[in-house]
């Protein structure tokens, strides 16, 4: 789908469907947006009928039959228009582009998103485009014979409609492609089965994304890692015909100098987790083909560092790994040093993520960042605690908390803070070594974070656990069904506000 800001008279000019935002003043919904007044007041009656409210997510297709140039309106709600969100606008336009689309209409023609005070009219542009284009978003990779043989519906263009020319929308518009860009990148990459992206295929999807951005890029080997001192990343890889790696990128804004600050990012990239020896139960395991979500969420969202104008100096490691069973893989009962000294007894390999974030975690806090904040697939636990779709926050940090919290909020992103509950130590406590990689069922999302804390260096941390969010099986506004590049928005959002 080709995305464009035209001018034009929107109701003046042919289009297969001009989509037309209704928002609510004092509890009903405002037609005056619809400069056709003939048209405004059949509109105002049919609507009564047809229970269109005008509520945030709502739509209504409209056929014109000739009273206007466009074929059909898409009427779709943006809610009271003094608490207009980033959130309403992207609803709204994630659902009156796919109703758009499975019109079947393939030129679409939209008025300009409405602002407001808190909004501007170029933020509020960069909110619906990307939403537009991560509501369409379809992973086709894997489609032969049959489904290629069906013709598929998909919009050529969507033009907002504007009165004249403006630099400053077509900028905006081009900041909305790159933030879907980077959201559907990191759906790419957790939608593709395990066999076909193991550890060094990331890490080339990788390298790809640093030359297409202008990132350097480091790919520590399973030799390289040996040296460096990684042995949990090696122990979880060890089982695989697939190599492990550690992947690190770093993205500097224009004109970075010494007092520019620096964000650390750690993404988990399990590319599948069997379980290792504790091996998972077969049913749903094919889900773990997504256990590398942390990854892709750090990949994607240095992919988009440079269009959201991120003013902080990034780092991103990636711990990609394979967990696999074999004649050489690790063992319950292992006992690995890590980086830092802190010896790790394996009580599950299926643990395995908690580990390889370990070696990432103290890799990264040596490259002289003021903060860390990892995403890892890591617990059922949480899952259980707060169900598929809000993420876990953990962190040694007030601030940073806060700070991460916000970026969620503005980004639509549900998430939640739980507690490093001190007490919850001694479950981690092991028998012949320092702690121990899993603390039983109690708390365990929350053991598990106090086990990566072991290795956060004495430096500002949070923990992200994404398990569960990183897919969906229901489809919503501007999330289809399967990945959801979950966290590439809010950590775009808490990078672009990280810059002093
Ligand atoms: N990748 C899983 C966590 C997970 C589970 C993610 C379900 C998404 C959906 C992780 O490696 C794991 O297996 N965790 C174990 C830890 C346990 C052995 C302490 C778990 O949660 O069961
Ligand atoms: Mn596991
Ligand atoms: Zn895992």
């Amino acid at each position: 789908m080709n995305i464009v800001v035209q001018q034009s008279d929107p109701f003046a000019t042919a289009s297969d469907a001009l989509i037309v935002p209704v928002g609510r003043v004092d509890g009903a919904p405002d037609f005056d947006v619809i400069a056709l007044p003939a048209l405004r007041d059949q509109l105002a009656s049919l609507v009564s009928d047809a229970d269109f409210t005008g509520k945030t997510g709502s739509t209504l297709l409209v056929q014109t039959m000739g009273l206007a140039a466009p074929r059909r309106l898409i009427l779709t709600g943006v809610g009271d228009l003094d608490a207009l969100t980033a959130e309403s606008i992207r609803k709204a336009w994630g659902t009156a582009v796919t109703t758009a689309r499975d019109a079947g209409a393939k030129s679409v023609i939209s008025l300009l998103p409405p602002a407001s005070g808190d909004l501007s009219a170029a933020a509020a542009l960069t909110q619906a485009t990307a939403a537009a284009d991560m509501a369409t978003y379809r992973f086709t990779n894997y489609q032969g014979t049959v489904k290629n043989a069906k013709p598929v519906k998909e919009i050529d263009t969507l033009a907002f409609a504007t009165d004249g020319q403006s630099a400053d929308l077509a900028a905006a518009l081009e900041t909305g492609r790159a933030i879907a860009a980077a959201v559907n990148l990191a759906r790419d990459l957790t939608n593709e089965p395990g066999s076909d992206l193991p550890p060094m295929a990331f890490a080339a999807a990788a390298e790809q994304v640093a030359a297409d951005h202008g990132l350097e890029i480091t790919v520590y080997d399973a030799a390289a890692l040996q040296e460096m001192g990684a042995n949990a990343i090696l122990a979880v890889g060890k089982g695989s015909a697939n190599p492990p790696c550690m992947i690190h990128i770093v993205y500097r804004p224009a004109g970075a100098s010494e007092s520019t600050p620096s964000i650390g990012l750690v993404g988990k990239c399990i590319t599948f987790d069997t379980g290792g020896y504790s091996i998972k139960p077969a049913d749903g395991m094919g889900e773990m083909k997504g256990d590398m979500g942390g990854g892709a969420a750090v990949l994607g969202a240095m992919a988009g560092l440079q269009a959201a104008g991120v003013q902080a100096t990034v780092h991103a490691v990636i711990c990609a790994a394979e967990n696999k069973i074999s004649g050489r893989a690790f063992l319950p009962g292992d006992v690995i040093t890590g980086m830092n000294g802190v010896t790790m007894e394996i009580i599950s390999t299926d643990a395995e993520g908690r580990l390889v974030m370990a070696d990432g975690l103290v890799y990264l806090s040596r490259q002289g960042v003021r903060e860390m904040v990892d995403l890892s697939t890591l617990t059922g636990a949480k899952i259980v605690a707060l169900g598929d779709q809000t993420v876990a926050l953990f962190s040694n940090n007030d601030d940073l908390a806060a700070r991460l919290l916000d970026a969620a909020a503005s980004a639509g992103e549900p998430m939640w803070r739980m507690p490093l509950s001190e007490h919850l130590e001694s479950q981690i406590e092991a028998e012949i070594a320092d702690i121990k990689n899993t603390g039983g069922r109690a708390g365990g999302a929350i053991t598990a974070a106090l086990f990566l804390q072991h290795f956060s260096e004495g430096l500002p941390w949070a923990h992200l656990d994404i398990a569960g969010s990183n897919r969906t099986t229901k489809a919503s506004a501007y999330t289809p069904r399967g990945s959801t590049g979950v966290m590439v928005r809010t950590l775009l959002d808490y990078l672009q506000r990280s810059g002093s």
